[in-house]
């Protein structure tokens, strides 16, 4: 596990971008799995800048998302596919065949989309993000580690932290890739800002193989980074 402490919010949110980037320059076939959220938004909008300066193409590029909530339209406001393509699709300018969501209005959505990642090779670099309860994806306290992508019950607390995401309907379930699924790709990028992952990336750093925080079970893949800003990072003390 390599850990970056940043400066600054903003060079965190820099330094991911860049990662991204790298990988798309160097891989121009990479296939990269994105996730949502607060944390992803300026790390979307740096990315597309880094790309629309550096000309990059990301043609034969393809996206994967992480998690998507069960019960909405396609597109509602709430949704994964929503944000996505507000933020990431729509400002790199991608076709709609470069990108999957996992198909949450289908029954068996979970083995579909399990079917998909390796029709295409798998993913070669996994954003990921860190939930207040040390989530990654939906994958929520109690979930096992070789877990799959599958539906999954939304906790209370993740509830309450996405509360400004929903409008006119709150959803209780999600279809998320699961640990195991998360753990076969080749790197993992995490990201936490802000001091409300201070407690989750802390626990995260001083555990391992614990259910109760499952970003604990990534420390055992063997390229696994995590980019921390000051205020995430407050309350864990590395030697440098
Ligand atoms: C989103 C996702 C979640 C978020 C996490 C942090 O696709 O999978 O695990 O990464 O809940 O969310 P923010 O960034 O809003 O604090």
């Amino acid at each position: 596990m390599r850990i970056i402490q940043c400066q600054s919010t903003q060079e965190a949110v820099e330094l991911t971008a860049s990662i991204m980037l790298e990988k798309v320059f160097s891989y121009p076939d990479a296939k990269i799995g994105l996730a949502t959220g607060r944390t992803m938004e300026p790390v979307y909008e740096k990315f597309s800048h880094l790309v629309n300066d550096s000309k990059a193409s990301l043609n034969g590029n393809f996206f994967f998302m992480l998690d998507e909530y069960k019960g909405f339209t396609i597109n509602h406001a709430s949704t994964f596919q929503y944000y996505i393509n507000k933020h990431f699709v729509g400002p790199l300018k991608l076709t709609s065949d470069q990108i999957a969501f996992p198909p949450a209005h289908l029954s068996d959505g979970g083995e579909n989309y399990e079917k998909l990642i390796k029709k295409k090779g798998g993913v070669d670099l996994q954003l990921l993000g860190i939930g207040r309860n040390g989530h990654i994806g939906f994958n929520e306290p109690g979930s096992m580690k070789n877990s799959r992508t599958r539906f999954v019950k939304l906790t209370e607390e993740t509830l309450f932290a996405n509360q400004d995401q929903f409008t006119d309907q709150i959803p209780t379930e999600a279809l998320s890739m699961g640990i195991g699924t998360i753990m076969e790709a080749q790197s993992l990028l995490m990201l936490a800002t802000g001091k409300s992952k201070a407690d989750p990336i802390k626990y995260l750093l001083n555990h391992h193989d614990d259910p109760n925080c499952p970003a604990t079970f990534l420390k055992d893949h063997p390229h696994f980074t995590l980019v921390l800003d000051p205020e995430a990072a407050s309350k864990i003390n590395l030697k440098i």
